[in-house]
């Protein structure tokens, strides 16, 4: 599913059908239309600016400004004029009255990014502006009513950030009428293939000759890899395989050396006889499932072609199915994360 507006700068699809992906665009489809607050919360890369950019496109406030603050890039001390403005001589360097983000957002979208990273003395003065939708610009004796919808985001775990004291409580409930939690890649592997045709697609449009395709067996290698940096990560990766790749084909000995590693040192962990023994039976047949799962992850569910991967009859997996699972074999199976 994608949400579709190409109407705002700057803002593309949403990509993914894993449901959790599925239930954020629905989500984001409902609330667009609103004026509620959304806290967006992911680790980084996880698509927290594309989900607010798409709130943004899809609600009344389209044709108005969206304006994205980075708090945690901008000084302290010079945070509070950028996002409130300043009048002339507020401070040293003040030379001329200036209009801050909330002014420049006026009827549109304000996108608070690393929300987590403002100041105590900030906090306060962000909490006011949510309160009474007014501003008040550094050096200014009075307040200006703005009409701002109000976005942030954090890759910080900001509930355990109010726990250490880090972060307002007040401020962080006023923050997240609707809360929107991007889960990390890891956690919706089966996006990765759709993901990957599309960036695939995206980056081959942008250069002439052969166009890049991946290999199976490096594709089972990105469905593997954990994506520390989610879909950012692999995005850059793929524009760099695409950029690098020369007879089009892009297999396993293309990825990086530390991806190739990873894969190997996850792949089925020798159980060990520690101080306690262990159970030989339990033993042997964890490392069975792990390798038939594998091969039927690798065939995309097709047990005929697992059964030959495995140097086995096709009934003779189907009958260890059917052992493993006590049910009926036949049914489809599925390939899960
Ligand atoms: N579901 C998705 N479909 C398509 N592209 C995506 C998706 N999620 C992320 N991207 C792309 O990945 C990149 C990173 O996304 P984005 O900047 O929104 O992440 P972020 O959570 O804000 O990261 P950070 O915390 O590092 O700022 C962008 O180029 C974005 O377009
Ligand atoms: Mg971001």
């Amino acid at each position: 599913m994608s949400v579709t507006n190409g109407a705002a700068e700057g803002y593309s699809h949403l990509i993914g059908e894993h449901p959790l992906i599925q239930k954020i665009t629905q989500l984001v489809r409902k609330v667009a239309t609103t004026d509620a607050t959304i806290l967006i919360m992911g680790e980084s890369g996880t698509g927290k600016e594309l989900i607010a950019r798409a709130v943004h496109a899809l609600s009344p406030r389209v044709d108005r400004p969206f304006i994205p603050v980075n708090c945690g890039a901008i000084p302290a001390e010079l945070l509070e004029s950028e996002m409130f403005g300043h009048e002339r001589g507020a401070f040293t360097g003040a030379i001329g009255q200036r209009a801050g983000m909330f002014q420049l957002a006026n009827g549109g979208t304000i996108f608070l990014d690393e929300v987590g990273e403002m100041s105590a003395t900030l906090q306060v003065k962000l909490l006011r502006v949510l309160q009474d939708r007014e501003i008040r610009p550094v050096g200014a004796d009075r307040v200006f009513k703005v009409d701002v919808r109000v976005l942030a985001a954090s890759n910080k775990d900001l509930a355990a950030e109010v726990e250490e004291g880090n972060f307002r409580e007040d401020l962080f409930y006023r923050l997240q009428v609707i809360p929107i939690v991007m889960p990390p890649l890891r956690e919706r592997r089966s996006d990765i293939p759709l993901l990957t045709s599309h960036f695939l697609e995206k980056h081959n449009r942008k250069r002439s000759g052969r166009p890049a395709r991946i290999a199976e067996e490096a594709m089972v290698h990105l469905w593997e890899y954990d994506w520390p940096g989610n879909v950012r990560e692999l995005e850059n990766l793929l524009e760099r395989l695409v950029i690098l790749s020369e007879d089009g084909l892009i297999g396993v000995e293309h990825l990086p050396p530390s991806m190739r590693s990873f894969i190997s040192e996850k792949k089925i962990p020798r159980p060990t006889l520690g101080e306690d023994g262990l159970d030989l039976n339990t033993a042997v047949e964890e490392f069975e499932n792990r390798l038939i799962e594998e091969a039927l992850r690798r065939t995309k569910g097709n047990k005929q072609a697992a059964a030959r991967l495995l140097g086995l009859k096709r009934t003779t997996l189907v009958a260890k199915l059917r052992r493993r699972r006590g049910t009926d074999a036949d049914d489809e199976q599925e390939v899960s994360e």
